[in-house]
């Protein structure tokens, strides 16, 4: 394999041909999944692939047996690339397994860098199973680029503006197109390390109670070395984004600034443009974010429309009182990772369940997994 592309497209075998525990047999399924789902997404990947060197794997226990040939490998590949085929119905047989496989073996994709294509022949279910993805594999170790996603929906209505600016309306073309431009960004992405590395830190949670807020000041602890701002977004400092026109949006954020003005654009613009990484300090309210860390993230559009976040990591400490956590994680991979290109570096995020004030400080094992969480971003930022 070599320092080849490693290319994960699960699909799965109708021909009882699995190991594991699961098998399905012939006559249960008589063609497998539906080959036609495959097409459109194997001809662009073709494209995107085209002169590129790579190694493809289809099922999970190949992507098992590569990646263990690969640690043998004198130069070891370390960028990865996941296509998915979906159908109609949005479910891929393999693509269950493979996520089987990633959690239930936290370290199999550490030193990967990873995007994704993601196919569906509906208008549902490429986004959400791109943050599933992307959350799971992220679990395994694995990073992700800013922007890691080429979703192809039923209709390809995606591609309207993409096909727009590419002077096309050929939205097929503009698939093709998006998903060359990910792979070649899969494999020059020049890696993170910054010199003197700056943290902002965004919250909107009270210093005296607050369960996240806590277990930040106490990764925030082990960080010494790194410019840490924190900016709180509490009680209506921060309006939410108002939806202006396009163009109106883009005259402000040409100007970095925006609409509202106020402390978006005199503390957390500059601050944000300053820095290597943002870290979300993220109380789990009613499966999401908080309304003004929401809001931060839409107002953040205005800027974004000036420059992208490619060379800005994410972290988020996210805490819920019961459960969840993977949905928040999920949502600021969405948002912040896929739409906003920030680049998502192995284990963004620390998960932890507590409700009480406080008893999240008293969590077993809370202080070897704090200290596990800073050393990460000090790794990420420092190198
Ligand atoms: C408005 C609100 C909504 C909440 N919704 C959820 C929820 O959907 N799921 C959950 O597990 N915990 C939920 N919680 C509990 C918090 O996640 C919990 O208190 C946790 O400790 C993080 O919040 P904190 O940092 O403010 O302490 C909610 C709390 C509030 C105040």
């Amino acid at each position: 394999m070599g320092e080849e592309l490693l290319v994960v497209r699960p699909e799965e075998q109708a021909d009882g041909q699995w190991s594991g525990e699961t098998r399905i047999l012939k006559e249960d399924f008589p063609a497998g999944e539906d080959r036609g789902r495959y097409r459109r997404m194997d001809a662009v990947l073709a494209s995107a692939l085209a002169g590129i060197p790579h190694h493809l794997v289809r099922t999970a226990d190949g992507l098992f047996r590569a990646l263990a040939e690969n640690r043998g490998k004198a130069v070891p590949a370390d960028r990865i690339l996941f296509a998915v085929a979906l159908g109609r119905d949005g479910i891929n047989g393999e693509y269950t397994r493979l996520l089987r496989l990633l959690r239930q073996n936290p370290c199999l994709l550490d030193g990967f860098t990873g995007a994704l294509l993601v196919d569906g022949e509906s208008e549902l279910f490429t986004k959400s199973t791109a943050t599933e993805l992307v959350f799971t594999a992220n679990c395994a170790g694995c990073a992700f680029i800013g922007h890691p996603l080429v979703e192809g929906t039923g209709s390809l209505l995606n591609f309207r503006v993409a096909a727009k600016n590419l002077g096309t309306d050929d939205l097929l073309a503009a698939y093709r197109d998006s998903a060359g431009k990910m792979v070649k960004n899969l494999l020059n992405f020049p890696g993170y390390p910054s010199k003197s590395p700056r943290l902002t830190v965004l919250h909107a949670s009270s210093h005296r109670t607050s369960n996240t807020f806590a277990l930040w000041r106490k990764v925030g602890g082990s960080l010494s070395g790194i410019a840490c701002e924190e900016i709180g977004l509490r009680n209506g400092t921060l309006s939410d984004c108002a939806g202006c026109p396009y163009k109106m949006c883009l005259h402000y954020g040409e100007k970095e600034s925006c609409f509202y003005g106020g402390v978006m654009v005199e503390n957390v613009y500059p601050s944000v443009r300053a820095a290597d990484a943002i870290l979300m300090v993220c109380p789990n309210y009613n499966d999401a974010l908080s309304a003004n860390l929401t809001a931060f993230i839409n107002r953040l559009t205005a800027l974004y429309r000036k420059r992208q976040f490619y060379d800005k990591a994410l972290f988020a400490i996210i805490v819920s009182g019961y459960s969840g956590c993977d949905i928040v994680a999920r949502q600021l991979i969405a948002a912040l990772n896929m739409n906003k290109s920030f680049y998502l570096p192995p284990r963004f995020a620390m998960l932890e369940t507590a409700n009480d004030p406080g008893s999240a400080l008293r969590l077993p094992g809370i202080d070897g997994r704090c200290a596990e969480f800073a050393e990460n971003i000090r790794r990420t930022l420092c190198g």
